[in-house]
């Protein structure tokens, strides 16, 4: 049996080796492990932003950031946007398997259950004033789950875990609903067991009751509207170890609960160099405004002294196009022939585009459209404000974060996250009284 791979790193200022086992995985880099390196060699390892660093091993997602590959539990993002949809992608991704039928129907019904608020849980919005951004509504509500669910807390038991993740992803529509809802002063509207997960959300945002239909009548149950954002919430389900999945996997190994877990990874979504990039690129392309005007963005953009970046540009893992982000493109003309046809924020975003692919500063650091880029072009062409895409993603993501949540609990070797740090502080001194400092 040929000995593990290894590799030997040396230290020269003593001669001491430390023989450091390589991991292999089904596809992409293997790895090394690091852990016994302070016992072997006296140093830690040193990754600010873990731009090389494995954090777990997990079988969900894979991406090759130089092929623009992106795999579901090893199925292509193109195949799965072109025959599945977002819950049974949902289910794929917390299975490890497609479902049959039977098992689609059973989760499908699950999350219908499941997908109501406590009516308790609606008082906690009268607490935001109406212009609170949605997201802030979402992190305090949905973190406040746990206290409904006390009872059912167990995350040791592998069913109450299954129910926890059947909840969360079945209320997050209503919670994002009912904060739209909040801030434009009308009645939440509940979710309705004859529509489906995408048509239930739509509804429960434009829904108004009572008034009489115009000719729009229920435009938002439009099968182009609601077969649109069923890809949108699928293309967004999940990506391997990124910002807010890593959040979740950290508050996980702690033993937190569920809804305080994905209430973390709610708030880390928010930033603007992560989920909250699709509302940055909307408001970018507004400032832009005209064709004539990319040029001094895209000089912005290149010049190191300005923080402006170009949103919906770069990635941390993609040096190629991000494969969501060519599918989403392609879906918004479907959705503004039908909607809004002569949006010219589609047309900047295009021209944009074009400028920057043809840009030494862009094609150098291979920068390309991500899939924050156009998703914000088709929610504007659904009437959802700008304000809440980034609630859009985290409707999304949610199957994405407890599915890595799931896979983390059953680890039996999953361990508290604690990382190290190089400490450049202080030496040790003695504490000065007032008049001596
Ligand atoms: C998401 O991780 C995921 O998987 C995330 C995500 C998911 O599904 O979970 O894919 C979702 O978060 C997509 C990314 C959305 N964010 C944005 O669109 C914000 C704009 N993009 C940048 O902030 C940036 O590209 C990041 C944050 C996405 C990636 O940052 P990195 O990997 O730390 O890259 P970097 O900052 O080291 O950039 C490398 C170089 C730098 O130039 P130099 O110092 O080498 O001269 O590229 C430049 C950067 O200045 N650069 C950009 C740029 N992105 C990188 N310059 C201008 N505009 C940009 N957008």
């Amino acid at each position: 049996m040929a000995d593990p791979k290894c590799v030997i790193v040396r230290d020269p200022a003593n001669g001491r080796e430390a023989e450091l086992p390589v991991r292999e995985g089904t596809l992409g880099l293997a790895v090394i492990e690091v852990r016994d390196l302070p016992s072997r060699l006296g140093y830690f390892t040193y990754d600010p932003g873990f731009v090389s660093t494995a954090s777990c091993r997990s079988a969900i997602t894979y991406i090759d950031g130089d092929k623009g590959v992106l795999l579901y539990r090893g199925y292509p993002i193109e195949q799965l946007a072109e025959h599945s949809s977002f819950l049974e992608t949902a289910y794929l991704l917390i299975h490890g398997e497609l479902p049959r039928p039977v098992e689609l129907t059973r989760f499908t019904e699950d999350i219908r259950r499941e997908a109501l608020i406590h009516e308790t849980l609606r008082k906690f919005f009268e607490g935001f004033h109406h212009d609170a951004h949605p997201m802030a509504m979402m992190v305090g509500v949905v973190g406040s789950l746990s206290a409904f669910y006390h009872g059912e807390l167990d995350i040791d038991d592998p069913a109450q875990r299954y129910i926890s993740a059947v909840r969360l992803l079945a209320k997050m529509p209503t919670i994002a609903a009912a904060c739209y809802r909040h801030s434009v002063g009308l009645p939440f509207v509940y979710p309705r067991a004859d529509l489906d997960y995408s048509e239930n959300f739509l509804n429960m945002m434009f829904s108004v009751p009572s008034l009489q239909y115009g000719e729009d009548a229920q435009w938002y149950l439009d099968p182009v509207a609601t077969r649109t954002l069923d890809l949108l919430f699928l293309l967004h389900a999940d990506h391997e170890q990124n910002a807010s999945t890593s959040t979740v996997r950290l508050a996980s190994s702690t033993g937190a609960n569920p809804y305080a877990c994905i209430a973390a990874g709610i708030a880390a979504l928010w930033g603007p160099a992560h989920g909250g990039a699709n509302e940055a690129v909307l408001e970018m392309l507004q400032e832009i405004g005209r064709p004539e005007r990319i040029p001094r963005f895209i000089a912005r953009a290149k010049d190191r002294n300005d923080p402006f970046r170009l949103m919906g540009f770069g990635h941390r893992v993609y040096k190629n196009y991000d494969p969501r982000a060519q599918i989403i493109r392609k879906a918004c003309h479907a959705v503004l022939e039908r909607f809004s046809p002569a949006d010219p924020l589609f047309e900047l975003a295009m021209r944009l585009e074009e400028i920057a692919l043809n840009d030494a500063y862009f094609i150098e650091r291979r920068l390309y459209p991500n899939v924050d880029f156009y998703s914000g072009i088709i929610y504007r062409a659904l009437n959802i404000p700008v304000n809440m895409f980034t609630v859009m993603f985290a409707i999304a993501r949610t199957a994405g974060w407890v599915a890595h949540w799931l896979e983390l609990k059953a680890d039996p070797g999953q361990r508290i996250g604690r990382p190290r740090q190089l400490y450049v502080g202080a030496p040790r001194r003695d504490y000065l009284p007032p008049a001596a400092r």
